[in-house]
């Protein structure tokens, strides 16, 4: 899938800039052509003649180097690729990127460039979690850009959390999926994944036992097949995708707030387990026992993200489906939430426990259109997505 594709891979400045040299390698192996840039803090790790040997490119430098701008000039460089690969993405480069700076050439190519990024960030784990870092990455997600790992372990400075550069056969897997050349092509397609939590006071919430599994794996076959997809997620178990661009979200009012900020989509797949309403009188300090009895919640019911979609006038996506997490009487159920919502396709599943779907690894569904019922033989969610991903490309290609 790499084959004939080429890469510009920026190497910043740390100690994992080593695996940017295997990263090079194993890239080749796939048929890729990488041109690489070095930083002048990544050329303090690795040397551009072994950067050089393994790509067999020229390396690129300098901004103001008047032999590279007469070859090729850094707006054109920065256009050549398909895919800009920044590995390791430093905590100042991310600033930079987010920033907007452009004060060498790494930092130009990424602001000229016209394609898409992918970021392996790597850096000490203070550095990660410190919030003008947390800051840029949210800035650089909603810009689009591509973020594999970090991953947590034993740090280079003794320290342990996250901060480890992502390991490269995972950046390759991040670079298979951005490069996707598939059906959906050109097609942005919209995603809600994974539960809302709805807070009680600043300490509590009520939440539900969705692990965003599902929407998680739909968003990636969707991506799979070259889909743009803008990824909106409540608090899951488990991380976005590297091949999405990625909004996390806490509560129902935010998840439609996201959703409406998307830009426009082809279609859209409503797969998070929204809360159906949300705490009105939420305290701003914890609710303490203070012995006068116990506290009463008031709910107000949460707006209907899918039925607010499926009913929108100007720009409703040509294709919208919902889910139906339903106990009893699921095709009976599902097929009126079908009608009430306005939505074109409902995949319903049977969530009762016995089922051990919600929260566990494989799906049962039923696929509710103008068409009727079709009910798929239990899968893994993973083929749940890849089966429906196919068949929102034949509908909307
Ligand atoms: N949904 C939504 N916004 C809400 C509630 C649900 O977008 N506030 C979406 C879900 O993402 C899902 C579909 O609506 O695609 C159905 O969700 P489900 O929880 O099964 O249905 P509810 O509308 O909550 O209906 P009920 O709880 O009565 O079954």
């Amino acid at each position: 899938m790499l084959a004939g594709k080429h890469i510009l891979l920026i190497v910043g400045g740390g100690i994992a800039a080593f695996k940017a040299l295997d990263l090079v390698r194993r890239l080749r192996e796939r048929g890729a052509r990488v041109t690489p840039v070095l930083t002048k803090a990544g050329s303090e790790f690795v040397t551009p003649l072994s950067l050089s040997a393994l790509s067999a490119a020229k390396v690129y430098q300098d901004l103001f180097n008047l032999t590279d701008e007469a070859e090729m000039g850094h707006i054109e460089l920065s256009r050549a690729a398909d895919l800009i690969v920044v590995a390791p993405a430093t905590a100042d480069l991310m600033a930079k990127m987010a920033g907007g700076l452009a004060n060498d050439l790494a930092s130009t190519l990424l602001l000229a460039t016209d394609k898409r990024v992918l970021i392996a960030p790597s850096m000490n784990v203070r550095m990660w979690d410190h919030p003008a870092t947390q800051r840029n990455l949210a800035t650089l997600q909603s810009d689009g850009v591509l973020v594999v790992g970090p991953n947590e372990g034993d740090m280079a400075c003794g320290e342990y959390g996250p901060g480890r550069m992502a390991e490269v056969l995972e950046i390759i897997e991040g670079i298979t999926t951005a490069l996707a050349d598939g059906p959906l092509k050109g097609r942005h397609i919209l995603v809600t994944s994974g539960p809302t939590h709805e807070p009680i006071d600043p300490v509590r919430y009520i939440a539900n036992r969705s692990s965003g599994a599902q929407g998680t794996a739909i968003a990636e076959a969707l991506a799979g097949l070259g889909a743009d997809v803008t990824f909106v997620t409540g608090p899951a178990d488990i991380p976005p995708p590297a091949s999405v661009h990625a909004v996390r979200v806490q509560t129902a009012r935010q998840m439609l707030e996201a959703v409406q900020a998307a830009p426009a989509a082809d279609a859209a797949v409503f797969a998070a387990a929204v809360a159906d309403w949300h705490v009105v009188n939420a305290g701003d300090s914890k609710i303490k026992k203070d012995g006068s009895g116990l506290p009463t919640l008031e709910f107000a019911e949460n707006p209907d993200i899918l039925a607010t979609v499926s009913q929108m006038k100007d720009g409703r996506p040509r294709l919208v489906v919902g889910f139906a997490a339903e106990t009893d009487d699921v095709i009976a159920h599902a097929t009126a939430k079908r009608e009430r919502k306005g939505c074109d396709w409902i995949v319903a599943n049977d969530v009762s426990p016995e089922t051990g779907i919600m929260g566990g690894t494989e799906n049962a569904v039923t696929l509710i259109s103008d068409a009727g019922a079709d009910s798929w033989p239990r899968m893994t969610k993973d083929q749940v997505a890849r089966q429906l991903a196919q068949r929102i490309a034949e509908a909307i290609t």
